[in-house]
């Protein structure tokens, strides 16, 4: 007796589960050129997978960075849909390796989570639909839709060779609807769609003043510390509220319509639950806009490092040649990350002492994204959490930025459900980074239900 892609995806989760495991085992570190040799060992698991659960054509392929892979299983026949399923293989750097309760790259299940670096940005997510596939292959010969998949693996480092990758394959990449698994909801039974992300602006700032490092004593009060001088222009980047001071920077900010800040202030939030989460005793930030919104729906600013001079154990009385820092700012539809580099380049030259000079390279950008949430295709996916999760999901903006959904829809017109299966306290990017077991599991169900569902549309 044949049994259905959900019975057999439950009779499988063993399997399922050791598989990750094995993928998670690679440690797949784009932004580390010693894992180079490891981003190609996991861009060809992936693909013997996709090959070994039936796709007729699975390739890595090549780009100036690590290599993208494709594959397509286009058996479903053109009048049904076709679904381009986006993941990233690669991931964050493991470091500090000794804030890890279990080695980073020895994926371990505790209870109902499985810790390893990539169990839920993105290796585990995008494996939900590996599997999801491989009980269409078993139960049915091929899934009920087309299906093409897009995974590449320098996500974590801005995306670098993606957006020619689209530009050059847009008729190879043609589809109706993108899916992509690199988001989470907000509770093992609280199921959430996500509708809008925010973009990125990402820059670094170089300060130079003396032409070496000089003797604090000699030099020190006749000549301009190059890391005095930095933090000064920082101190002005934004006010203590964290209003955002560069000219321009709000102009392109789309306003949150009333009708929107209901729907948001309907997201069930803890003010408690949130503080001890993000371990701190009381929260800031813009005034007249809630946590919510200020962490989904409204732009800021971050310096991510700043360095220069002598930061080892002990005193060294110097005067630094140099400063740096690494700044970047969250956007919101309609900002355009190129604009607000070069504005907050501008603000920078503007701030300069004469005593120094002022270097602000751009690292990289993109953009935020908002998707239609009246379309069939989300009509299914409700149904799809609400037939695996036993509760119909809410809708959400993300802080969080995942660039490809604007160039999906720039180059391909095409809109993406964002279909997160990881929680809030998955740590993403930080030690102890995991995945809830019955989240995958049940990952897997959502997306046979989305794909059938659409399948019918
Ligand atoms: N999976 C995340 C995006 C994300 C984070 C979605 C939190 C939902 C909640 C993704 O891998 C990521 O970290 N993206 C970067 C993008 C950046 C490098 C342009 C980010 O948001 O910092
Ligand atoms: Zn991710």
């Amino acid at each position: 007796m044949t049994s259905t892609c959900f019975d057999y995806a439950r009779a499988h989760e063993n399997q399922f589960l050791d598989e990750l495991k094995a993928f998670l085992q690679i440690p797949s570190v784009s932004t580390q050129a010693e894992h180079r040799p490891d981003m190609i060992r996991a861009a060809v698991w992936l693909r013997d997978q996709l090959l070994a659960i039936g796709f007729p054509r699975a390739e890595v392929m090549p780009t100036h960075g690590h290599p993208i892979i494709y594959a397509e299983w286009l058996a479903a026949g053109p009048e049904k849909p076709t679904v381009l399923i986006y993941g990233h293989y690669d991931v964050q750097p493991p470091e500090p390796f000794e804030l890890w309760h279990t080695p980073p790259f020895e994926p371990t299940v505790i209870g109902d989570n499985l810790f390893a670096r990539g169990a839920s940005d993105d290796k585990g997510q995008l494996f939900v639909h590996v599997k999801a596939l491989e009980a269409f292959q078993q139960t049915a010969g091929a899934p009920p839709v087309n299906i093409k998949m897009l995974i590449e693996g320098e996500e974590e480092i801005g995306s670098p060779s993606l957006d020619p990758f689209i530009r050059e394959h847009q008729d190879l990449l043609r589809a109706d609807v993108a899916l992509i698994s690199d988001s989470h909801i907000l509770g093992k039974d609280l199921p959430t769609i996500v509708y809008a992300l925010r973009g990125m602006a990402y820059v670094e700032v170089e300060v130079t003043g003396p032409a070496s490092d000089l003797h604090s004593g000699i030099y020190g009060g006749a000549v301009h510390n190059p890391i005095n001088a930095l933090c000064a222009m920082i101190a002005k980047l934004q006010d203590e509220d964290g209003r955002i001071l560069i000219p321009g920077f709000y102009d392109k900010v789309r306003d949150l319509e009333p009708e929107e800040r209901a729907e948001l202030a309907k997201i069930p939030f803890d003010r408690e639950v949130w503080l001890a989460e993000a371990g701190v005793i009381r929260d800031w930030g813009e005034p007249g806009y809630t946590i919510i919104e200020r962490t989904m729906a409204r732009p800021t600013l971050d310096v991510n490092g700043i360095w220069g001079g002598y930061t080892q154990p002990g005193a060294k009385t110097v005067l630094p040649a140099k400063a740096f820092a690494k700044i970047s700012m969250r956007l919101v539809p309609d900002q355009k990350p190129g604009e607000i580099s070069r504005l907050i380049a501008e603000y920078f030259r503007a701030l300069a002492p004469a005593t120094v000079t002022v270097e602000v390279r751009d690292l990289h950008g993109g953009e935020g994204a908002i998707v239609r949430r009246d379309s069939p295709e989300m009509a299914a996916a409700f149904r799809a959490y609400k037939a695996a999760f036993g509760r119909e999901p809410i809708l959400v903006r993300e802080g969080g930025s995942i660039p490809v959904v604007a160039a999906f829809q720039k180059m391909l017109g095409i809109d993406t459900i964002l279909m997160g299966f990881g929680l809030p306290d998955d740590n993403l990017h930080a030690p102890n980074e995991k995945l809830a077991v019955s989240n995958f599991h049940r990952g897997v169900q959502t997306s046979l239900h989305f794909l059938t569902n659409l399948a019918e549309l």
